[in-house]
């Protein structure tokens, strides 16, 4: 149990990196994130960010430049912006000396310990102590690296680093109720069933849609409700995996409103339409997830459902408006608990500051709820039902 500490907002500046200057950390028309708008709220005039690391210079200065004419300036006026990490270690001044990192670079540059995809390691070993803010998924190499992932978990998790990562659906307050009836009620996560359908339309970025780039839409994507999963049901049996999809290139996998080029992507490295997979959790527990690449317009259609016995607990629209409905023994009529305004992007980033300040509100909100560790485990969850998807898909080819 955390200690209780009443809360006393800081005067100092919070010194910050920010890694990545792309839509993660500064928003998009994709939807709500932008975690320089919730940091910007959380920190208010003591936010500095003192630099600013994205190899794609003009895309930094430019978003700079639109936050120096707002009433946010003084955030970025003195933002120096590196094409490297390194740039940045051999040029900080020691009052720039940063409290923290946030890394929202494309995962296929972190992750390991191989040199260019080892950013959380060269963190660590130029400022020992500093704390990292890592978006998910841990990483998109090839699943023979997920090995070096953990590595990578432990070597944080060994040196005290304060390190949370970017599932954010977790800090949601229906999430939250949804635990507590869990707990309060002593009761045994029986089955998890999750559908994630994105809507497509909105996806104009070509390596989403490539997996050589982005690994897939189940690894890059779903694994916000694997991880959900996960974190209802506890540990998978990463063997029990198993799982069906439905490919590009089968008639029912046309899609005639693509923002992207297609035919542009090399047909191997095209994603599938559809995942469904199903697994047994170490409890006894069964998952099941399916991912659609169907929709249309620009909100995605999500649902988790969670079932215990005389329970059943369903969460809709995560991401845009969560309405919780609970269904308990002795009433076969749903209670409806909506959350109006509950913004899980700036509760991730408020707790995470508020660990790196040691400063706790509310005991029962104020813990990182995904450390990196347990970030690598919905990874590995992810590359499980790819690989299953992939080996049925094979086997119905072969046998053909
Ligand atoms: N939690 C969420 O809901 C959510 C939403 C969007 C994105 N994300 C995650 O954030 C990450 C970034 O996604 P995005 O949408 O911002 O991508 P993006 O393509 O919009 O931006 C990525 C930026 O990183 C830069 N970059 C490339 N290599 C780099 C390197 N080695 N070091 C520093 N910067 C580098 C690129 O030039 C680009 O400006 C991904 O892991 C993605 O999954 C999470």
């Amino acid at each position: 149990m955390p200690r209780r500490v009443s809360h006393i907002s800081g005067t100092d500046n919070f010194n910050v990196v920010f890694v990545g200057a792309g839509n993660i950390m500064f928003g998009s028309d994709e939807g709500p994130w932008n975690h320089s708008f919730r940091f910007e709220h959380k920190l208010g005039p003591r936010l500095k960010v003192v630099a600013l690391i994205d190899p794609a210079v003009d895309r930094a200065t430019s978003v700079l430049a639109k936050k120096c004419e707002t009433f946010v300036r003084s955030a970025y006026e003195n933002t120096r912006v590196f094409r490297t990490l390194d740039d940045f270690v051999k040029n900080v001044s020691k009052k720039d000396t940063p409290r923290a990192f946030v890394i929202g670079s494309p995962p296929m540059f972190r992750g390991t310990n191989q040199s260019g995809r080892d950013i959380e390691l060269q963190i660590m070993k130029a400022f020992p102590g500093v704390a990292l803010f890592v978006e998910k998924p841990v990483a998109t190499g090839p699943s023979s690296e997920i090995e070096e992932v953990f590595k990578i978990a432990k070597t944080i998790s060994d040196s005290g680093t304060v390190c949370s990562v970017g599932y954010m659906l977790r800090y949601l307050k229906a999430v939250q109720m949804m635990k507590q009836i869990i707990d309060d009620n002593h009761l045994t996560v029986m089955t998890t069933i999750a559908r994630y359908a994105c809507a497509y339309e909105a996806i104009a970025k070509p390596d989403w849609w490539t997996k050589s780039k982005s690994a897939g839409p189940i690894i890059e994507q779903g694994t916000h409700f694997c991880d959900l999963s996960r974190y209802f049901g506890g540990e998978v049996d990463i063997s029990s995996v198993v799982a069906h999809s439905l490919e590009w290139n089968e008639n029912a996998g046309h899609l005639s409103k693509l923002s992207i080029d297609e035919t542009a992507i090399a047909p191997e490295d095209r994603i599938p339409r559809v995942t469904s997979a199903t697994w047994k959790y170490e409890s006894g527990a069964v998952g099941n997830f399916i991912h659609v690449v169907a929709l249309q317009g620009h909100d995605y259609s999500c649902e988790l459902e969670v079932y215990a016995d005389g329970y059943q607990l369903k969460l809709v629209n995560p991401y845009v408006q969560p309405v919780l409905y609970v269904r308990k023994p002795g009433n076969d009529h749903e209670q409806v608990h909506r959350f109006p305004d509950d913004d899980p992007f700036f509760s991730e980033i408020s707790v995470w500051i508020d660990n790196i300040e040691d400063i706790e509100e509310d005991p029962e909100t104020s813990q990182i709820l995904c450390t990196y560790e347990d970030a690598c485990r919905s990874y590995q969850l992810t590359w499980a039902i790819r690989e299953a998807s992939e080996r049925s898909r094979d086997s119905r080819l072969n046998s053909s």
